[in-house]
């Protein structure tokens, strides 16, 4: 039988990580290759995952990222994650990508932003179910109701496509 959880706020998970980029992570252009964006935001949101639903969870759908401006090399990102929405077994969160260029003093850069959809996972790679989401915020709940509608879009999407390939 599994545990009940109470309700979790977005803060109790929220995270911020910092790094230092590489020249081993630049592409052919010199700048920081957009998979090394995504690799950190992935792992920003894979933590917080981790801790609202207290376990392992993994990546099931990358809903959208967006590249606003390139990272240089030796630039500190920042990556900033917090849980928006979750369901039965399923979180969407949101990772917002800052950078501080190594050549500035303390101006930062919103380079991206994306959102994930994890799942958690137990022993056997079966979903699990997670602890509902308790919002805190008016920002909270914006952002609660905006991943309801990128859901709703993924869902039709899936469907509509399903209905093509049925056709
Ligand atoms: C994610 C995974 C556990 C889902 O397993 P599954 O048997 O399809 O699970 P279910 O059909 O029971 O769905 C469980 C939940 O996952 C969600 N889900 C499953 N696939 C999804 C997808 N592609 N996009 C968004 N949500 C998805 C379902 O909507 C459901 O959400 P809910 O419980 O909140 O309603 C499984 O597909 C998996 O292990 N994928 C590989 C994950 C991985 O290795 N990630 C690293 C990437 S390299």
């Amino acid at each position: 039988m599994s545990e009940i959880v109470a309700a979790r706020t977005p803060s109790y998970s929220r995270i911020e990580l910092a790094t230092v980029t590489s020249r081993a992570q630049a592409n052919l252009l010199g700048n920081i290759h957009g998979g090394e964006v995504l690799k950190l935001a992935d792992s920003t949101a894979g933590v917080v995952a981790q801790r609202h639903s207290g376990g392992p969870a993994v990546t099931a759908a990358l809903d959208e990222m967006a590249f606003l401006e390139p990272v240089r090399v030796g630039d500190i990102v920042r990556t900033f994650g917090q849980i928006n929405w979750v369901g039965s077994s399923s979180m969407e969160i949101g990772v917002r990508i800052e950078t501080q260029p190594w050549d500035a003093t303390t101006e930062l850069r919103h380079v991206g932003s994306a959102y994930f959809v994890f799942v958690a996972i137990d022993t056997a790679g079966a979903a699990r179910p997670v602890p509902a989401l308790d919002p805190e915020s008016e920002d909270d709940r914006r952002r609660m109701q905006e991943a309801e509608i990128r859901r709703a879009h993924r869902l039709a999407k899936r469907q509509e496509i399903e209905a093509v390939r049925l056709s």
